[in-house]
């Protein structure tokens, strides 16, 4: 049987897990607080965003046990057997209060294999760097044990400092195992990675960026403008970034977005994903609710900006570095 090929594809930090260049995020797959999953969007339409994204080559997901209060997790597992095309999972670890043994972690990726299906997650990340409960070290020793037992390919953490994801780094290594990602906000509109330390001591280190929220919400594919009222669902009601003075101030960024997709006979989306795979050793991970939310974003794959275009997208975005 033959698959549709992934266009283009990179190993997780030095580990030997290679996943597509870029990823669907599914935190809105069964999310109602932040999302309104069930009201303008449901079950079929993120099938159908998952089909989208087989059907275009890019059979990777990033969700987290808490997603949904594990309904994407549950949703995945269910769309993956009804598929024979292989698909690679990255999930999440969150460390909540009463998580404060070696033993809860092993008991969370149980859970977690259980709704998904399957019997190996390819990426295990930490959601957040929060060790009030148990130490990084003792987090690392119980997750190395997971990759041993076969359980995880590849350990990542999420939202980690440069400081923290060293610390991690060392951890790992007294284990034997690399610290394969880093899963944190980046987009046009978010470039604080680049100058708090975190890309440079993931290229030292050998550790690939996941780069969330890369669309920043949706602001980055130009469908919300200051002069068009278009209703806000969720969170996003509260979200200054999409109120009137909020998108003015991003006005000049997607002027230039739009103008290179005319000139790529692309979308702003797909040139601002595009952007952050020229980074390098960045994998965005952008959300779909809908196939054709889906299909536009695979569509970041397959063709390059001209350095030129970077350095003038580099320039529009200073100001969120
Ligand atoms: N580790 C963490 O702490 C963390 C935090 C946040 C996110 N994440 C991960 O990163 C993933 C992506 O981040 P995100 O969902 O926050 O933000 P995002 O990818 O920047 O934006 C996703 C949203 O933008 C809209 N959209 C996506 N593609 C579109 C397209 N081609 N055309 C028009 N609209 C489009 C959709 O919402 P509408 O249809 O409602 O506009 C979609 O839900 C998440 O799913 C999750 O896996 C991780």
């Amino acid at each position: 049987m033959s698959f549709t090929q992934s266009l283009q594809t990179l190993s997780l930090g030095a580990t030997n897990v290679t996943v597509p260049a870029l990823g669907i995020g599914t935190w809105a797959w069964g999310d109602r607080l932040f999302w309104s999953y069930g009201k303008e969007y449901g079950g079929p339409e993120v099938q159908a965003a998952f089909e989208a994204a087989l059907a275009g080559g890019v059979p990777f997901f990033d969700t987290a046990e808490v997603y949904g209060l594990g309904e994407s997790e549950r949703l995945l597992g269910r769309f993956m057997q009804a598929t024979e095309q292989p698909v690679q999972i990255a999930t999440k670890y969150f460390p909540l209060p009463w998580r404060w043994s070696a033993d809860a972690v092993a008991e969370a990726v149980t859970h977690s294999l259980e709704r998904l299906q399957i019997s190996t997650i390819d990426l295990y990340q930490v959601h957040m760097p929060f060790d009030f409960f148990m130490s990084k070290r003792t987090l690392m020793q119980a997750l190395a044990r997971e990759v041993e037992q076969g359980r995880v390919r590849a350990i990542g953490v999420s939202n980690y400092s440069a400081q923290q994801m060293r610390e991690v780094h060392q951890y790992l290594a007294e284990c034997g195992i690399p610290l394969a990602v880093n899963q944190v906000q980046y987009s046009l509109l978010a470039r604080q990675i680049e100058s708090n330390g975190v890309m440079a001591t993931a290229r030292e280190l050998g550790v690939t960026i996941l780069a969330y929220s890369p669309l920043a919400q949706g602001l980055l594919t130009g469908k919300y403008t200051p002069d068009q009222a278009v209703t806000l669902s969720g969170a996003r009601r509260l979200d200054p970034r999409f109120n009137e003075v909020g998108l003015r101030k991003i006005a000049p960024v997607l002027t230039i977005l739009q103008k290179l997709a005319i000139a790529h006979d692309r979308t702003p989306a797909q040139v601002a994903l595009n952007w952050l795979i020229a980074q390098g050793n960045v994998i965005p991970i952008p959300g779909a609710k809908t196939a054709s939310q889906a299909r536009q974003n695979v569509g970041a794959l397959g063709w390059s900006l001209t350095p030129e275009e970077v350095a003038e997208l580099d320039v529009v975005s200073l100001p969120w570095k």
